[in-house]
This record gives C-alpha cells, structure tokens and sequence, in this order.
C-alpha cells in the first residue's frame, strides 16, 4: 500500500500514541493532535509521544478538537488521507462527577471534525466509541446491532451520541466512517485511572482496592495491540458507514483479575467489598464475528499474558513502587 497520511486525534493518549507508532513503522505520515487536557497527569502523555516526535514522518500540532477554526484549518492545510478519532473525554465514573464536558468534548468535537471533513473532501475516518454504551439490558454477547439506547452514564451516551451523528454526517455528505467500539483496553502505555495500572500500584502499597460486587463484575480486557491491529484494518477497510466491535471477547470476573495481578506482583491485595454504583453494567462482552469477518480480526493476548507485560513494563518505566 503507498504511503498515505493519517490524522490521528488524541495522539498523545494512551491509544493513539500507540496507533500513531504502529502507523509510522508501517511507513505512513501521522499527523497528531492533542490538546493535553489534565484529566490525568500531562507527564504521561510526554512520554506517550517520546517515541513518536524524534520520527521525521510524524507532526505534532497542540488543538483542541472544540475549536472548529482550527479543526478546518488542520484538515484544509494537512489533507489527510483518512482520519483515525481517538481525542475525548473517556471514563465513565469521571463523567458522572462531570457530564457537561462530554457533551462539549465528544459530540460537539466530533461534529466540528467531522464537519471540517466534509469540507476538505471527505477523507474517511474511524472513530473510537466504547463498549460501555451496550448499557446493562443488552444480551450477552453484545451485538452491533443491538439498539444500545440505555447507557448507564454520559460518557457511552455521549459516544452512542456521536455514532448517531455520525451516521447523519454519512447519509448526507457521504462522509465515509466507520465507528469501532473498544472493549476494556490495556497494556504498557495504559491510563493511569485505569485499573491495571491503580490495582498494581495500589496491591504494591499496600492500600485497599475497592471491589464492586464481591468482585464478581466481569470485563472484556482488550491488549492494546489487538486494538491497534483491528484499527488499522478498519481504517484501510474504506467501508461506507459500519459499526464494528473490538474487543477480546472473553470476559474476567474483577477478583480473577485481582488474583493475577497478585500472582504477578507476588503480593497479596487487601480488598473492601462495597455496592455496585449504578453506572457500571455487570459485564462487557464483544461478540467479534462482525470484526472477524470484515477486518480478519483475531485478538491473540489473554488477560495473563497482557498483564505481565503490562506490570514488565510499568516496573522498566519506574512507575511502580520497589
Ligand atoms: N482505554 C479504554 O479502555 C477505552 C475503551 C473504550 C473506548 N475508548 C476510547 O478510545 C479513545 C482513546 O482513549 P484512551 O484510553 O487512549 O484515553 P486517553 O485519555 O489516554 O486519550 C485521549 C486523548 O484525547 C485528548 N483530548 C481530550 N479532549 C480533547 C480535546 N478537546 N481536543 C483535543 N484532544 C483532546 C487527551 O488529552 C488525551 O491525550 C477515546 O475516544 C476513548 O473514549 C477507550
């Protein structure tokens, strides 16, 4: 394939700094934008971009996607390719505190990216969405088609709100996109809000983890390499308009995960059990046929396998306690 540019949002998050990297070592152009808001210390998106911004291939513009001038100015100037959105607000319990900035950040951003596409010759763009919006009465697995119309909290309505727009934007400016929702991603490089990266420095510490529901709360963890490969297969798939799950599809119940952390850190945790909050779903679970089928996913890293990698490199960072 020749070499194409791609704009990548949220560059300097976990996974777009990861998908920016693996875009660059197949010899396309990136070229990122972020604008290193403080939902987590910016010391970390540093280092997410330390191994992209010595590549001479790769540019680094500081925008916010709220700026609609800037977002026509971009896209007019640089012409991508195609448009990979990873730039939001992410984090459920963070949006219960403060929903407005969801509503800002990733419906009225989106619009003003996908608006500034359509204006600089529809270039196609995949946009990340979230598996949390299937909500808590949508069967298990989660199917693409389900109407997922109940989320539990205003980040997945925000994104279920996005997707929706999105299929406007495509049925009337023929905007091709394709929207991928991620499952539970993890890996070296992850957020710190997360629990991979919490739990392991919390067990280490010798602090108590708080476990919903006697830890019986099942998630679909998702390597970040996985993810990245069913990106890139989505973003040269060049399909109309397709929602398409990512995940690994194969849940682990919170004190399974515990346990392997334990196991990994040699160290037992000390746990306090306390209710469900009402913007959690009992489980997330892809069903990836879809993926499979279209994009020749084929997830490969189980829940061990990611988490030792995960802790051998939080431990190279110097990011967990000796
Ligand atoms: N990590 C997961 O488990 C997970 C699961 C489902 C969906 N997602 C989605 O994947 C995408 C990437 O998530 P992540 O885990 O890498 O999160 P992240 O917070 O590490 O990355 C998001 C990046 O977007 C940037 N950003 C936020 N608001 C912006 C704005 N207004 N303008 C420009 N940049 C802005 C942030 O500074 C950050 O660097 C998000 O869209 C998220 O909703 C992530």
């Amino acid at each position: 394939m020749s070499k194409q540019s791609i704009l990548v949002t949220g560059a300097a998050g976990f996974i777009g700094s990861r998908l920016s990297r693996a875009l660059l070592a197949r010899g396309d152009r990136v070229i990122g934008i972020d604008n290193f808001n403080d939902y987590y210390p910016i010391v970390h998106k540093h280092r997410h971009l330390a191994d992209l911004r010595p590549q001479p291939d790769f540019t680094f513009i500081e925008a916010d996607l709220r700026d609609a001038d800037a977002m026509l100015r971009i896209i007019g100037q640089h012409k991508p390719d195609a448009i990979a959105h990873l730039a939001a607000m992410a984090a459920v319990r963070y949006s219960v505190e403060h929903p407005l900035i969801y509503g800002t950040v990733n419906v009225q951003g989106t619009m003003n990216l996908m608006d500034a596409a359509r204006q600089a010759g529809n270039p196609r763009m995949v946009l990340a969405s979230t598996g949390s919006l299937y909500g808590s009465d949508t069967p298990v697995p989660f199917l693409e088609t389900a109407p997922a119309d109940r989320p539990l909290a205003p980040y997945p309505a925000s994104k279920r709100a996005m997707e929706v727009m999105a299929h406007a934007y495509h049925h009337i400016w023929k905007l091709p996109i394709t929207v991928v929702r991620f499952f539970n991603v993890y890996g070296p490089h992850g957020r710190p809000d997360m629990m991979p990266w919490k739990w392991s420095q919390m067990i280490l510490a010798g602090e108590t983890l708080t476990l919903y529901n006697g830890g019986r709360l099942q998630r679909d963890w998702t390597y970040i390499d996985d993810i990245v490969s069913g990106f890139i297969a989505a973003l040269d798939a060049r399909f109309e308009y397709e929602i398409i799950n990512l995940g690994c599809s194969s849940p682990v119940d919170n004190l399974t995960f515990v346990q392997t952390l334990e196991k990994l850190l040699s160290k037992r945790a000390k746990i306090v059990e306390v209710p469900t909050p009402p913007s959690e779903p009992l489980i997330t679970y892809a069903d990836i046929t879809k993926a499979r089928k279209l994009l020749n996913y084929n997830p490969t890293v189980n829940i061990e396998q990611g988490l030792a990698r995960f802790i051998e490199w939080m431990r190279q960072e110097k990011l967990l306690p000796a």
